[in-house]
């Protein structure tokens, strides 16, 4: 099944917050309970950096980078195996979660051409019976009329520490020292760039999920779901 439709008056709950923070856990399984479609705005930021290693585009050349965000030929998928990431029509591998990938992830996403070439990408997934979107601006740029907003976060040893975890189980080499410099330099440029910064929508809901697993996490997501949509 290839994700991806259309439909702007679908529900969408928005889930935002710094690297580590769980939100892509949390958002895969809201969006497997609920039955809805499922947007991992990231990774767009993640394929786009891929696609420039590739392509030989700098990280400062916002115009070549905006086109070759336009133009990403890229597919989510899931089936039988799992999800997978196509680029080019060829699957991406381990190194779409790399630190490496996510730091040039983040030094493209700072470019307002880049964001503003994968805007519309990112509203397209929105499609009945409803979209669980998550990013960094899924609640403030993106889906601003998202009918839930949620600002998942965790104490920065706790991020750290979950980031390292996921790592390893992905099979990616990491040291936790240099891992905790790589994410607070991306947290600090995620949220002080002009262009759409990380930042909790007025209007949505704090979880700080230092002290949930990811069960009680999911527990609480839900209750704040069924509690706007009733
Ligand atoms: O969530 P993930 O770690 O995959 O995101 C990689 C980078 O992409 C982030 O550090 C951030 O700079 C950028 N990003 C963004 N806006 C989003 C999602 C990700 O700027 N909605």
């Amino acid at each position: 099944m290839t994700i991806g439709g259309s439909q702007a008056d679908a529900p969408v709950v928005a889930i935002d917050g710094p690297s580590g923070s769980g939100k892509g856990t949390i958002s895969q399984l809201l969006a497997a309970r609920l039955g809805w479609h499922y947007l991992d705005s990231g990774a767009l930021y993640r394929l786009t950096a891929l696609a420039a290693a590739r392509h030989g585009v700098a990280l400062d050349d916002a115009a070549g980078l905006a086109r070759l965000a336009a133009a990403l030929d890229v597919r989510f998928e899931i089936d039988g195996d799992g999800e997978r990431t196509l680029l080019d029509g060829a699957p991406v591998g381990s190194e779409l979660r790399s630190e490496t990938t996510g730091d040039g992830a983040s030094r493209v996403a700072a470019l307002p051409e880049v964001r503003a070439a994968l805007l519309g990408r990112q509203r397209a997934f929105r499609d009945t019976p409803g979209l669980v979107a998550d990013g960094r601006d899924m609640g403030t740029v993106v889906f601003p009329s998202a009918e839930i907003k949620i600002f998942l976060t965790a104490s920065p040893e706790a991020r750290v520490e979950r980031r390292y975890k996921q790592l390893k189980e992905k099979g990616i080499d990491a040291n936790l020292a240099g891992l905790s410099e790589e994410l607070a330099e991306r947290d600090r440029r995620d949220s002080e760039r002009d262009a759409a910064p990380l930042r909790p929508a007025s209007d949505a809901v704090v979880v700080d999920s230092t002290a949930l697993d990811i069960a009680a996490c999911l527990d609480r997501c839900l209750e704040i779901v069924r509690q706007r949509l009733s």
